[in-house]
Parts: C-alpha cells; sequence; structure tokens
C-alpha cells in the first residue's frame, strides 16, 4: 500500500487557506497553504467533534469553531484551552504540480518540536 495521499493541486490553495481531504483509512486529513508552505494535520479537533477545516486560520494558528481551542499547523501542538492533545501532523511531499501528504510520517515540525520538549507531539 501506497503510503502517499493525493490531496489537491498546487494552484488550488491560495496562500492562508486551507481545505479538508476526506480518506478513509486515516480519518479527515486539513491541508494548509501557509504563505506558500504547505501542511497537513487530522481534520478533527482533539477535543471534541469538530471540523478545523471549518475554523479560523491565522498566520500558523488554526482556531476550532466549535470551542475556540487552538493548534500550532506546522507542529501540531496543542496551544490554547481547552485543546489540550495535540495533532497528527503528516509529512508533505510537493511535486510539480500537486500536493501530497505521506501518512505514515509525522512533519518535520512535529518531530523537532518532540526533541525539544522530550515528549512526542
Ligand atoms: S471541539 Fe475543538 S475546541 Fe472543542
Amino acid at each position: 500500500m501506497s503510503t502517499r495521499v493525493f490531496l489537491c493541486p498546487r494552484d488550488e490553495l491560495a496562500p492562508g487557506s486551507l481545505k479538508k481531504v476526506p480518506n478513509a483509512e486515516v480519518g479527515d486529513i486539513c491541508v494548509y497553504n501557509l504563505g506558500g508552505t504547505y501542511y497537513a494535520t487530522a481534520d478533527l479537533c482533539t477535543h471534541a467533534t469538530a471540523s478545523l477545516a471549518e475554523g479560523d486560520l491565522e498566520d500558523d494558528l488554526i482556531t476550532c469553531p466549535v470551542h475556540w481551542g487552538q493548534f500550532h499547523v506546522p507542529s501540531g501542538r496543542a496551544v490554547t484551552f481547552p485543546c489540550e492533545r495535540h495533532l497528527r501532523t503528516y509529512r508533505i511531499i510537493v511535486t510539480d504540480k500537486d500536493v501530497f501528504a505521506d501518512v505514515e510520517a509525522e512533519a518535520e515540525e512535529a518531530l523537532a518540536d518532540a526533541d525539544a520538549t522530550g515528549s512526542p507531539v
């Protein structure tokens, strides 16, 4: 099984925007374009049942639309109450035209964050 999942064409997602990509195997994925750099996390908020793709993206923070908890998109780190569990992140693969996620690999920012804190995110 390939662990590479198609997310969107590169030109579909403008900087500062995000979208949900349904995925039956790992659960829905949220893909973000932060100033021209793509990131992907689980779409489901870790606090309760909410789609982060329906939230507000400002700089590198996504605010959940239900209770307004926040996550740092590049690392998946929960930063604002009531979110306490970090988001799953996925490593991005960008080709000439398209954006993919490797669903078996964490984003490099998440791993660096885990190294810095001594605990996995
Ligand atoms: S469901 Fe996201 S903060 Fe509560």
